[in-house]
Formats: structure tokens, sequence, C-alpha cells
């Protein structure tokens, strides 16, 4: 049935709120501008997501994420931790094109004070969650520069596995890409 007063089922929308044991996630906002611009201004981090940010790119990412969040339902949370509210990284699942094909992506930045502690494992536990209950996404990939060490042994410890080499923005990067269950 369509037409006036036809019921309409909503496209899946992932939560734009979720808490973890250490965390909360959440949609991003103005009040992240500040930190977000220190995350992605900071050469250990910007060295493996293609270089860092200026204050004024930094807020276009910000507005990128919202407009994600806006087109599809779903799209990367900021990260802050439980007991004190200060930023823990951003991450979780967006739309990427890898090899020509739309692929849903699940991915993790965090501060660097904070590495090492399974914060990203932790965030990227819980987009994955997600992926499998509202949004039902199949086969959620991951890809990095090959050398990233740590964003891979993440990527193994929630499940996904290598499937190919690919080249992105010029730079090797290595596509893992999570089997669907059962299999
Ligand atoms: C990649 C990143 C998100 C990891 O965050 P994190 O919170 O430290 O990750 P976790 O603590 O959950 O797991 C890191 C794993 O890497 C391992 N690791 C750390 N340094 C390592 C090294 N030099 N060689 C091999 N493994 C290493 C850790 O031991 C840990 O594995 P374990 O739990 O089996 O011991 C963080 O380093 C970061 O923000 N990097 C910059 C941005 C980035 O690379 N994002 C991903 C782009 S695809």
């Amino acid at each position: 049935m369509s037409g006036p007063g036809a019921l309409v089922t909503p496209p899946p929308a992932a939560p734009r709120r979720v808490e973890t044991e250490r965390m909360v996630l959440s949609a991003p906002g103005p009040g992240d501008r500040e930190e977000i611009a220190g995350l992605l201004g900071d050469p250990s981090v910007g060295r493996w997501l293609g270089g860092t940010l200026d204050p004024v790119a930094a807020l276009g990412a910000l507005d990128r994420w919202s407009g994600h969040w806006a087109a599809h339902g779903f799209g990367l949370w900021i990260a802050r931790d439980r007991a004190h509210g200060r930023l823990v990284g951003r991450g979780g699942l967006s739309m990427t094109v890898v090899d020509g094909r739309a692929e849903v992506e699940v991915g993790w930045a965090i501060v660097r004070e904070r590495w090492g502690q399974g914060l990203a494992t932790e965030l990227g536990a819980a987009a994955l969650a997600v992926a499998d209950g509202p949004l039902a996404v199949r086969g959620v990939v991951s890809f990095t520069l090959r050398d990233n060490v740590r964003s891979r042994r993440v990527m193994e410890k929630l499940g996904l596995r290598p499937e190919l080499e690919v080249v992105h923005r010029g730079l090797p990067h290595i596509l893992y890409r999570r089997p669907a269950a059962g299999a």
C-alpha cells in the first residue's frame, strides 16, 4: 500500500549514543570541535590517516561525519571516557569505496596517550554489534597501511581476516573483512 496515510518502515538506523564498559560513544556535535582538532592534528595519529589536519580541516571532517549520519543513519562516533568525559578517540562505521566497490568500513583512532589499553578494540566491538544488530550489515571491512601493525592487530582481535592488498591514495593498504557468521 502507498499514498497518504500508508505506514512506512524507516530505514535501519544505528544508535546515536552507546555506552561501553569504559566509554560513551556519541554522534558528533559542536562540543567535540576542539578535542577532535587535537586528535586529527597529532602527527602520531595523522601519520596513519593520510596526514594531519589543521583545525579548519578538522572542523570540515567533523561536519562530514555529521553529514554521513544524516545521509545513512549511522556513522562515526566520538568516544569519551565515561569516568571524566575527556576525548578518547573516534570510530565506528562508515561507507567507503575500496577497489571500486561500496563497502561498510569499521575504523578507529585513539588519542596517543591512551594507546595500548584495548580502547580501539572496545570501540570496534561496539560498532560490529551495531552492524550485526540494527543495521544487519554483512562482511564489514577495515583497511589500513600495510605497516600499521597496531590497527591490523585490532582487526584480528575483532575477527576480521586479511583479504587483499589494495592501493589507496597511492599507498599500499591491506583490506580485512569480517567473515559472515558460520563462515
Ligand atoms: C590503531 C589504534 C587505533 C589502536 O588503538 P589501541 O586502543 O591502542 O588498540 P588496542 O589497545 O585495542 O589494541 C592494540 C594492539 O596492538 C598491539 N600492538 C601495539 N604495538 C604493537 C607493535 N609495535 N607491534 C605489534 N603489535 C602491537 C597491542 O599489543 C594490542 O594487541 P594485544 O591486545 O593483542 O596486546 C591507535 O594506535 C591509533 O589511534 N593509531 C593512529 C590512528 C590509526 O592508525 N587508525 C587506524 C587507521 S586504519
